[in-house]
């Protein structure tokens, strides 16, 4: 079947060719309706290359007229194929070309696109969704500015830019600034602002407002709080300014990802706008000031300067997640920060990098490019950029990003383009460090050291070596700016952080002039997105635990003798003893910052064990690995129950609740301690703090604790009947029990809730919340009977017709199924093959399912 066919087809990166039309002005007229809402658009278009003129267009558009400067065109003068209209008619050098089309935003499920979400119009265009609105020139490099008109009798209608006219019925937009089709937005509904006004450092006034449903507007103040630090933050740390009348900013309850750069009109899914201390914990307030910076900064990082094409997209998402990432670092504790991004990176980026998923920074094909927004475009995407500001230092970081706005603000550019400002900017040659942006895989990096005590001379030999991923077997060397320092026996440092750079696949460095053998403390901050072989004893890390100076080579230590304690455990061991001490010093260290003491006292996640055992050339047991996980938690407990006892009772906070970082960080050491008693207490504590808590941070922790324990039933309960009109709430409690219940019987409890009447699957966060958190609790989706597999492919199937951006996504979860043993892989290969079997499989999941099922 040809269509078939060309679904599958992949599109390279060496195919682009530039457009051959310029768009000097869009003009776009919304009729809106529920279910046919008509559109109609004038393009000013002129040539500037040889070729067709090729639109995109949706299947669902019904098409009803074409014209160009006014006279109508005939079906005769077009073809109209599975997504493009291609335009026969002859052509002037300049022209307007007319379209009107229906559309039906009621049908709209796959929330791309224009769509209803309790009855609010809303749009959704990157990348692909502006197609399903009018026929255009649907790709990131045709920019053209937009004048936008909304008819409709609701009251609150907005689109791009600046506001020109507003009558009853009817509002006119209007933005000057070009943009690609990806960044359009409309919103219309009844929606209540919560406002402010933010003065630029030029002395612009801009009027800010979050946008949320009638009775949502006491949750919205953090968030407009959180848009004022961004824009004076980027002023501070960047030297960027908006350059708008108004800011606008709308939470919307369906909505696939976490929230969107649309021009001066930024869409929010609600979960990461809305806030109060009763419905939000710590780690919401903290995402949603991260993901409103994030959408902020893209203004200049994405915006003003766009791709030229969907390969280049880690261009504005490495680079605007790395610029949120420096945000969140000044605002909260930048150690903290560090440690929690690499734990982020490690699960989520390196796991997609050693798995059938892997790809490069920049890929160089795709078949769906919303499958290519991931963990390596965004989060490896900032770790190379952390890497180049480590090599040039930070004033030739600043002087290049200064000449990256200087000379590409307007521009569709490309990663050579960025790489040639960095060179520009430094005289350096960065064709080594472009291996980053096209070569995928987690280099492993192993460390031995030479130690000349004649001499005083240490010398740290190096190897790199990076494993073949998919279409890619040879791995030349990278450059790897890997940051040590040297403490003394005694735990001063004798070197302080020095970065050194490693280009070769082998390279030795020494240090000399040392009076006695120091302890190596080695990828500081970590320097480089690798994996550190090194053979440490136990004693060794112990002592970097104590004593290193860097909070995070510091914390790797506690990590890995945690890690190492059991592995030998799942082999039988009894825990530690060095760690068990090591933790109990740490515990008892109050000068410590209690987010990082919180830190180093939570394990590593199931997975995480999965994969070091993997590693390690084992083959995980995922219930051997929970049991030996919950053995250490409990040996933890009881070696050290009246520390923790001390610190549950002391870091109780009075008062009324701040979602400030120290506030947090208190709470979070409170909470981890609460999660270790909790293996020995039966439940007590949690039950206690649940009935106590005023904040929904310790509350979930408590409800969370409790259900762990098995004895939650009642607080479930009461928990539902207390928030069941709270939606970001309930969602909380469908993710909670299947991630929290013991993984025997975790997934007969998932099936419980898919059947409640409030497992409204359709809208994504719920969908996501009770999926999740089944593929989440490691022991419980990889159960030896296939249930948990099944399950995922169930609702996978059910999904996909719906919305097959949100089934591929959460198809991942099956891509370490490799891993595992024989049985589990051939429950896990049958799950995949049902999936691939069924019919009319969207593009999206069979493109992820085709890629996790080749795994080798
Ligand atoms: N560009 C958005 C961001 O990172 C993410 C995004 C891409 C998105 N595609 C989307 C959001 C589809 C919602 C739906 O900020
Ligand atoms: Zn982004």
């Amino acid at each position: 079947m040809p269509a078939a066919q060309s679904q599958q087809t992949p599109h390279l990166l060496a195919d682009y060719r530039p457009y051959p039309f310029e768009i000097r002005q869009v003009r776009l007229d919304f009729a809106l309706d529920p279910k046919a809402t008509v559109v109609q658009a004038a393009l000013d278009m002129e040539r500037v290359l040889a070729g067709d003129l090729v639109l995109d267009i949706g299947a669902g558009v019904i098409l009803h007229r074409l014209a160009v400067d006014g006279v109508d065109l005939t079906p005769a003068d077009w073809t109209r194929a599975a997504e493009t209209l291609t335009i026969h008619a002859a052509l002037p050098a300049r022209f307007t070309l007319q379209s009107e089309v229906t559309i039906d935003p009621s049908a709209n499920t796959a929330f791309e696109g224009l769509y209803l979400s309790n009855g609010m119009f809303c749009t959704q265009c990157e990348a692909e969704g502006f197609r399903h609105i009018t026929p255009y020139p649907d790709r990131p490099d045709v920019m053209a500015p937009f004048e936008v008109t909304i008819h409709s009798d609701l009251p609150v209608l907005l689109s791009n830019g600046n506001p020109l006219r507003e009558e009853p019925g009817l509002a006119v937009w209007q933005d000057p600034w070009k943009k690609p089709a990806y960044l359009f937005a409309l919103v219309a509904g009844d929606l209540r602002a919560v406002s402010g006004e933010f003065t630029t450092m030029s002395g612009q006034s801009v009027d800010l407002n979050v946008w949320v449903r009638p009775g949502d507007e006491p949750r919205a103040g953090y968030a407009l709080d959180s848009l004022i630090r961004s824009m004076k933050w980027d002023e501070e740390a960047y030297g960027r300014e908006y350059d708008l009348d108004v800011f606008n900013i709308v939470a919307v309850d369906d909505f696939n990802m976490g929230a969107m750069e649309n021009k001066g009109l930024n869409i929010f899914n609600s979960k990461l706008v809305l806030a109060s201390p009763e419905t939000a914990t710590d780690g919401d307030y903290e995402r949603i000031e991260g993901v409103i910076g994030h959408e902020y900064f893209h203004n200049w990082t994405g915006n003003r300067i766009t791709c030229r094409d969907w390969f280049q997209l880690c261009l504005k998402e490495g680079l605007t997640v790395f610029r949120d990432q420096q945000f969140t670092a000044d605002m909260r504790s930048a150690p903290v920060k560090r440690i929690n991004d690499v734990l982020t990176l490690r699960a989520r980026q390196f796991r997609e990098d050693q798995g059938p998923l892997a790809h490069p920074v920049r890929p160089e094909s795709y078949i769906e490019i919303n499958n290519f927004y991931t963990a390596t475009v965004y989060e490896k995407g900032a770790e190379v950029i952390g890497m180049l500001k480590t090599l040039i230092g930070d004033d030739s970081y600043r002087r290049a990003l200064d000449l990256y706005f200087d000379r590409h603000d307007g521009d569709a550019a490309t990663i050579e383009d960025w790489l040639k400002v960095f060179e520009d900017a430094t005289g350096r040659d960065l064709t080594q460090f472009k291996r980053w942006y096209t070569d995928a895989g987690t280099p492993i990096l192993t460390m031995t050291e030479d130690w000349d005590a004649d001499a005083g001379r240490l010398t740290l030999r190096f190897t790199q070596s990076t494993p073949p991923t998919p279409g890619q077997q040879d791995k030349p060397a990278r450059v790897i700016p890997i940051a040590v320092g040297l403490l003394s026996p005694n735990g001063d440092e004798v070197v302080p952080t020095t970065v050194l750079e490693m280009t070769e696949a082998a390279q030795d460095f020494t240090f000399d002039g040392l009076a006695t053998r120091p302890m190596v403390s080695a990828l500081r901050g970590f320097s480089a997105p690798v994996v550190l072989k090194r053979d440490l004893s136990a004693s060794d890390r112990a002592f970097l635990l104590a004593h290193d100076t860097d909070p995070f080579a510091r914390w790797e230590a506690a990590r890995e003798l945690a890690r190492d304690t059991l592995l030998a455990m799942i082999r039988g061991a009894a825990p530690d003893a060095e760690y068990l001490a090591a933790i109990g010093r740490l515990l008892a260290d109050p000068a410590l910052d209690p987010a990082y003491r919180a830190l180093c006292l939570k394990l590593p996640a199931e997975e995480e064990i999965a994969t070091a055992v993997s590693d390690a050339g084992g083959v995980p047991d995922p219930d051997a690995i929970h049991a030996a996980r919950e053995a250490l938690a409990s040996e933890i407990a009881r070696s050290h129950q009246s520390a923790l006892e001390a610190v549950y009772q002391d870091s109780v906070l009075t008062g009324s609740f701040s979602p400030d970082a120290d506030s947090a960080g208190k709470r979070s050491l409170r909470l981890a301690a609460l999660g270790l008693l909790n293996h020995i207490d039966g439940g007590e504590h949690a039950a206690a703090l649940y009935a106590s808590a005023n904040n929904m941070t310790e509350r979930a922790a408590a409800l969370a604790a409790l259900i762990a324990a098995g004895r939650g039933d009642t607080e479930v309960k009461a928990f539902y009947n207390e928030f069941k009109n709270v939606r970001l709430v309930i969602d909380m409690w469908f993710m909670l029990q299947p991630l929290n219940t013991e993984p025997a019987q975790a997934v007969a409890v998932a099936r419980g809730l898919a059947a409640h009447p409030d497992f409204d699957w359709k809208n994504p966060n719920r969908f996501r919340a009770l999926i999740g958190g089944l593929t989440a609790n490691h022991a419980a989706f990889h159960a030896a009977d296939g249930s948990g597999y099944d399950f995922l492919a169930d609702w996978l199937l059910k999904m996909d017709p719906l919305n097959p951006q949100i089934a591929a996504r959460m198809s991942s979860a099956f891509d370490s199924w490799r891993k595992y043993d024989p049985a589990r892989q051939e429950k896990a290969r049958a799950a995949l093959d049902r999936i691939l079997a069924t019919p009319k499989l969207s593009k999206n999941l069979s493109e992820m399912v085709t890629r996790i099922r080749n795994a080798a």
